[in-house]
């Protein structure tokens, strides 16, 4: 099997009991954001992009400058594919030059989702990628997600071979509709079965204690996408709210990218990856 750098730092983090942070991107400046943070705390960082993340930028833009940026900074960095529900969509990628990536077949049936995640791992072993499949699945906002059942988890990732679990907890995509109520119990159990590093995802809006604790329960690796918008997005409006008039883009989105930038490094110290690098 060839190395693969996403695989060697997650199951690092769980053997260390910290997690590795992955967080969204969808543009050149958050993408620096994030790389800049991450340096200046020597932290490993996964960058995660979504279909429609890949097809704003175009994949090559996104090669490209994840080989620039492997070069730049000296920190362990991982462009991931995530959340794809299209397997053709993904290997597409996966031939293109992508080391790590998510199947989610996570709304089908058990035995289906097992089939087509055997299918991606098969395909990405020849590519030396690692795969990230989920089981149960992580709401959506008001959609209600299904949890993980543990004894699955343990038979899916015999069947699979795949490389990282995502699991669902009780967190969702998005910001939480009143108190989080994560099922730890259900993780431990998770955990105990499943030595492979265990994903959460749908990491906004929750306290840094919960973080925490799923860590100590196995988490190796935590998604974070909704609050690095809301903190780019509030940086940019304050800053328009001062300068009406402006019109300097690099102005405004420096604005945008020193809100984010104080997300990015609190979650780094959150994930306990600060200094990993
Ligand atoms: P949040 O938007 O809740 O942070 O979730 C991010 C995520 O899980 C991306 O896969």
């Amino acid at each position: 099997m060839v190395d693969n750098l996403a695989r060697k730092i997650l199951q690092q983090a769980r053997a260390e009991g910290y997690a590795v942070p992955a967080f969204n991107i969808y543009n050149l400046e958050t993408m620096q954001v994030v790389l800049e943070t991450a340096t200046k705390m020597q932290s490993p960082v996964m960058l995660a992009t979504t279909p429609s993340t890949v097809k704003y930028f175009g994949h090559e833009f996104l090669l490209a400058l994840a080989e620039k940026a492997q070069e730049k900074y000296e920190i362990p960095i991982i462009f991931h594919l995530d959340h794809f529900t299209d397997k053709e969509e993904l290997k597409k990628y996966i031939r293109a030059g992508f080391t790590s990536a998510m199947i989610d077949a996570s709304r089908s049936p058990y035995r289906e989702n097992v089939e087509v995640v055997q299918e991606v791992v098969s395909f990405a072993r020849d590519y030396g990628v690692a795969v990230e499949a989920e089981l149960g699945n992580v709401g959506r906002g008001e959609q209600e997600g299904t949890l993980t059942e543990p004894g699955e988890a343990g038979d899916f990732i015999r069947e699979t071979g795949v490389d990282s679990l995502a699991v669902a907890i009780g967190t969702v995509h998005g910001i939480f509709k009143g108190k989080p109520q994560l099922d730890y119990r259900r993780l431990e159990e998770i955990s105990r079965l499943v030595k492979i590093p265990l994903v959460l995802h749908g990491g906004s809006g929750l306290a840094d204690e919960d973080l925490k604790q799923t860590i100590k329960f196995g988490i190796s690796k935590i998604n974070i996408a909704t609050e690095l918008k809301e903190a780019f997005t509030r940086g940019i409006k304050k800053f328009f709210r001062e300068n009406p008039e402006e019109d300097d883009l690099r102005k405004y989105l420096q604005a945008g990218k020193e809100k984010m930038a104080e997300v990015v490094a609190e979650k780094i110290r959150t994930c306990g990856s600060e200094g990993r690098g």
